[in-house]
C-alpha cells in the first residue's frame, strides 16, 4: 500500500512538492510558465468578477494554481483531464492542500466528460481555459462544449494557438474553425517574445451578442508558418 506524501510545509512550491515525490520539473509535460502566471494575474485583476473558472488540461496543476492564486479565496474552479500522468494525482493533492474546497478535478476524455459534467451540473463559468488535447477535433469540441456554460461576459483563453509549432497548429485550426463558424468573438492574440508559444482571448457569440469583436491579424499570427505541402 502506498503512503500519502508527507504534508506540505508552508512555503513548499508545487515544483518542490512534485520533485520531492520523484517528479522533477523536467519530467513534467508542457505546462504554464511565468509568462502565463503574469497574463492570468493581469486578466483577473482587470476582471475581478471572475469567480467561477473551468479548465481543460490540469496536467501537474500549474495553471490551476496560478488561476486560483490570482482569483482569490472566493473562487471555484473545475479542471478536466484525461489523467494519463501519475503526477497529476500528486498535483491535485497539492492544489487541495493549498486551496481547500475550491477545486474539483474531473477525470476522463474531455470531449465526453465536459458535456456529461455540464448535463449533471448545469452552471456558468466566468473564465474558461482550454489547454487539453491538441488535436483539431479535440480542441474544437472542447471550445464548443463550453459554449452552453458561458454567459455574455465569459472569457475564453485558448492556449497553444501557434500555427507554426507542432504543438499548436491543430489548436490553431480548431480556433479558426470556431471563429469562422461564428461560435467565438476574437478579443486578442498573445505570444511569447520568441514566438515559441501563443494564446488567444475570446468570448462566445450569443443571441444578445452575435458575431462582433475584431478580426484577428492572421497574417501576423501566421508569419512564421511554412507550408510543407
Ligand atoms: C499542456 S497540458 C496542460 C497544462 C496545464 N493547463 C498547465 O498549464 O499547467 C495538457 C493536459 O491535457 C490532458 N489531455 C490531453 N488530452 C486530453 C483529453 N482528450 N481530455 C482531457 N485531458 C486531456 C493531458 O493529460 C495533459 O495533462
Amino acid at each position: 500500500m502506498r503512503h500519502l506524501p508527507k504534508p506540505l510545509s508552508e512555503n513548499e512550491t508545487l515544483e518542490d512538492f512534485l520533485a520531492r515525490l520523484g517528479h522533477p520539473a523536467e519530467s513534467l509535460g508542457g505546462h504554464s510558465q511565468a509568462i502565463h502566471a503574469h497574463f492570468f494575474a493581469q486578466t483577473l485583476k482587470e476582471n475581478p468578477w471572475i469567480k467561477n473558472i473551468a479548465e481543460v488540461g490540469f496536467n501537474a496543476g500549474h495553471s490551476a494554481e496560478m488561476l486560483l492564486r490570482a482569483a482569490g479565496v472566493d473562487t471555484q474552479m473545475v479542471s478536466f483531464d484525461i489523467m494519463q500522468h501519475a503526477y497529476s494525482h500528486l498535483g491535485k493533492l497539492y492544489i487541495d492542500a493549498r486551496f481547500a474546497r475550491q477545486h474539483t478535478l474531473i477525470a476522463g476524455n474531455s470531449n465526453e466528460s465536459v458535456p456529461t459534467y455540464l448535463a449533471h451540473h448545469p452552471r456558468q463559468f466566468d473564465l474558461i481555459f482550454i489547454d487539453g488535447g491538441h488535436g483539431v477535433k479535440t480542441a474544437y469540441h472542447d471550445i464548443l462544449h463550453f459554449k452552453q456554460a458561458a454567459h455574455d461576459k465569459t472569457i475564453v483563453i485558448i492556449d497553444n494557438v501557434a500555427p507554426h509549432k507542432p504543438i499548436g497548429h491543430k489548436v490553431y485550426k480548431a480556433w479558426r474553425q470556431a471563429l469562422d463558424e461564428e461560435h467565438l468573438i476574437h478579443l486578442s492574440h498573445h505570444e511569447t517574445e520568441d514566438y515559441a508559444d501563443g494564446w488567444v482571448l475570446a468570448q462566445y457569440t450569443s443571441h444578445s451578442k452575435p458575431s462582433a469583436g475584431t478580426t484577428p491579424d492572421y497574417a501576423h499570427i501566421e508569419r512564421k508558418l511554412a507550408f510543407t505541402g
